[in-house]
């Protein structure tokens, strides 16, 4: 994009989609929050999740430093508080003891950042400076929030109580798919300089060659996962890496998180709600250790990032590769399981119309999918617009997950998109799909 003034329709039509993507997000945020009531929003779920309460308030916060302070160079609505809401400053467990901001000013606060918000972006123009070209970071505004939402959801899978949120199950199959499918050598290009909202890690566009691989039709679902607990996945050591063996025995790890066993088979408790294990949809709610015994037991392994991606975006007949497996165009129900319009993962096979040129599906949505890699930047990596946002992860310590969940906003899920954690978490949306190398 260029650094002059875009014609005035082009500002319009990006302010109101700006303003659509605030409120959509928003409305999301709500109903997370007034699902509940103010003694569930105050309290801790889990020593891994803050208090509702804390994402809420920590949301406006974000939004007051970058958009009224920083792009709207406004007056601080409350600073005073920055410190309380400051992911760096303070650590989950210790959230629920600071002298938070109850609900109903919690409330009042995000609206108040809001207002003010839309207020400045009536009169803003999107070309001063790289943090407000294209809307950048309104963009990356919105995607926070929505990232936020993903979390609080997960929150509501860990709360206990009787169940308060309410989706229709997703669409049952509509094609066979199974197997691997196989993503010829070659070069792809990797990641992106274009897409106005990525964010810093995912740029920039970079070729890379890889050789030959099987990447897995479809992720690995209950019914996989079963067979290996069932085979004794679970009681050999010899599936697991040194470090994921020695946390699977620390941690007591049996099943994926929320399973029990139930008779002969298997039950999972899905907010609030239990119901038998269902075989054919992706397994999620495991760690990154799980999966990689799994891939063991298969005679398979993890795929890498670029492997993900390039079975994922490359199109073999232009060469090019494309913002999402199935095009260009943004997410729509048809293609995937996103946006919490469901509770759960899809079963295998839901969504033809989101496989990649290859015929590899249901790469985006449904579960995140664990990759074998630690997180780092792509070369030529800038960081952008503050270090925090994702450099000062990168290292051996997190492993990153690709593709999306059922939770997951459109906003925040692109072909290129990148997040990450700590291998031995699972109360994320996580699950896998399985590759090898080609020719063995
Ligand atoms: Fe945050």
């Amino acid at each position: 994009m260029t650094t002059t003034e875009r014609p005035g329709t082009d500002a319009e039509h990006l302010r109101t989609r700006i303003a659509a993507e605030l409120e959509r997000t928003r409305a999301r945020t709500a109903s997370l929050t007034d699902a509940v009531d103010d003694h569930d929003l105050v309290r801790q779920h889990s020593t891994l999740m803050s208090p509702l309460v804390w994402d809420l308030a920590h949301v406006g916060n974000q939004e007051e430093l970058w958009l009224v302070r920083d792009v709207g160079g406004r007056d601080p609505v409350r600073r005073d508080i920055d410190d309380l809401y400051d992911a760096f400053k303070q650590p989950r467990r210790d959230r629920p003891s600071l002298p938070l901001l109850p609900p109903a000013e919690a409330r009042a606060y995000v609206r108040t950042v809001r207002n003010k918000v839309y207020d400045l972006l009536d009169g803003i123009r999107f070309t001063d400076r790289p943090l407000v070209e294209d809307g950048f970071a309104f963009g990356m505004i919105v995607q926070h929030e929505q990232q936020h939402d993903e979390t609080m959801l997960a929150t509501h899978q860990l709360r206990d109580g009787v169940p308060v949120l309410d989706a229709p199950p997703p669409p049952e199959p509509r094609a066979a798919v199974a197997g691997e499918v196989l993503v010829p050598a070659g070069p792809f290009t990797m990641g992106t300089s274009t897409d106005p909202w990525a964010l810093d890690n995912e740029r920039p566009a970079h070729t890379v060659d890889l050789p030959a691989y099987l990447i897995d039709a479809a992720p690995v679902t209950n019914g996989d996962y079963r067979a290996f607990i069932a085979d004794g996945g679970y009681e050999q050591s010899r599936w697991w890496s040194e470090t994921g063996w020695r946390h699977r025995v620390d941690a007591g790890l049996s099943a994926p998180l929320h399973w029990r066993r139930d008779g002969d088979g298997w039950a999972y408790r899905r907010f609030g709600r239990w119901s038998a294990v269902r075989d054919d949809e992706p397994v999620v709610h495991v760690c990154w250790y799980e999966a990689q015994a799994y891939a063991a037991w298969a005679g398979k392994r993890l795929p890498t990032e670029a492997e993900w991606e390039k079975a994922a975006r490359w199109d073999p007949a232009t060469g090019r590769s494309r913002r999402y497996p199935w095009g260009d165009e943004d997410p729509t129900a048809a293609h995937a399981n996103l946006g919490q319009r469901h509770l759960w993962p899809a079963p295998v096979g839901a969504y033809p119309a989101g496989a990649s040129p290859l015929g590899v599906h249901q790469l985006i949505g449904d579960v995140w999918e664990w990759t074998a890699g630690t997180f780092h930047g792509h070369p030529g990596f800038t960081a952008f617009p503050y270090r925090e946002y994702s450099e000062v992860f990168f290292g051996a310590e997190h492993r990153v997950l690709r593709g999306g969940s059922f939770g997951t906003d459109r906003s925040a899920c692109r072909g290129t998109f990148r997040n990450w954690d700590y291998p031995i978490r699972r109360q994320i949306f996580s699950g896998f799909r399985c590759a090898r190398d080609a020719g063995e």
